[in-house]
């Protein structure tokens, strides 16, 4: 399919997975707010399934550009809580059918709270750096925590984190898991958007453009309201 509007009123409906229809708008704002801002780099996913997401996210990257999918896929016996069997047959069929063709496909079978320092290093050289990276994966605690980590330090400059079931209440692990890393940990991105269940964070130094940025995009709203989290401004977007 030839733009991400075509995927998301064709494709999207017929492809399994958990995205809230409403994300179409944040994905288009963020993706033109990186591109206003001259800010480049590639696209992954730890967490990936049949591919709901990826393929939108892939849909917003140029020709050539990387498309990195990282997943246990068969290996289901790393899969603790059971969120989703992934395929690598049902993702590449839907790439086939409903993704953009020419970009570069990497297909990643691991276990993501096993990847090693080394293995994080050839991840950010080889298929890195991120302009959007999304973390989906196991929804334990220490899963996302660990997967928030790779997501850092593979990230682009201007780079955007996006977090899926975050206040959540069917996977409280994942709430839990940003509490720990704001506690524990020294981050470099700060969290500026919320919507559909999805946390989106950004480098300390591009959170005030990005904060803003969607503030002025959005405009007032019923349902959008400035707030904090982690000491950080937020742009929420609920229900
Ligand atoms: C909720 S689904 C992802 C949904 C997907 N993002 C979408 O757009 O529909 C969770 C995925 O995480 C994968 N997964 C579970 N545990 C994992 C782990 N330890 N490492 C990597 N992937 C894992 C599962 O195989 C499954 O495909």
């Amino acid at each position: 399919m030839e733009s991400l509007e075509a995927y998301w009123s064709e494709g999207f409906p017929l492809v399994e997975g958990w995205v809230d229809t409403r994300l179409l708008e944040c994905l288009r704002m963020i993706d033109s707010i990186q591109r206003d801002a001259g800010i480049t780099g590639q696209i992954g996913e730890i967490g990936v399934y049949h591919g709901k997401l990826l393929i939108a996210l892939a849909h917003l990257a140029d020709a050539g550009e990387k498309v990195t999918a990282i997943d246990v896929f068969d290996d289901q016996a790393r899969n603790l809580d059971g969120a989703g069997i992934g395929s690598l047959d049902r993702l590449q069929d839907n790439i086939r059918r409903f993704g953009p063709t020419e970009r570069d496909y990497a297909f990643i079978k691991a276990d993501s709270i096993a990847l090693t320092p080394a293995d994080k290093t050839k991840l950010h050289e080889s298929r890195g750096p991120f302009r959007l990276f999304s973390v989906d994966g196991c929804h334990t605690a220490e899963h996302t925590c660990t997967d928030l980590l790779t997501a850092q330090d593979c990230l682009g400059s201007g780079g955007v984190i996006i977090l899926d079931d975050y206040m959540q209440p069917h996977w409280p692990g994942v709430t839990e898991a940003v509490n720990l890393f704001y506690a524990r940990y020294v981050p470099r991105v700060k969290p500026f958007l919320y919507c559909s269940h999805k946390l989106f964070f950004v480098g300390y130094g591009w959170h005030g453009e990005f904060e803003r940025a969607c503030s002025g995009r959005l405009g007032p709203r019923h349902n959008v309201k400035a707030t904090e989290m982690f000491g950080s401004r937020v742009v929420s977007i609920y229900p």
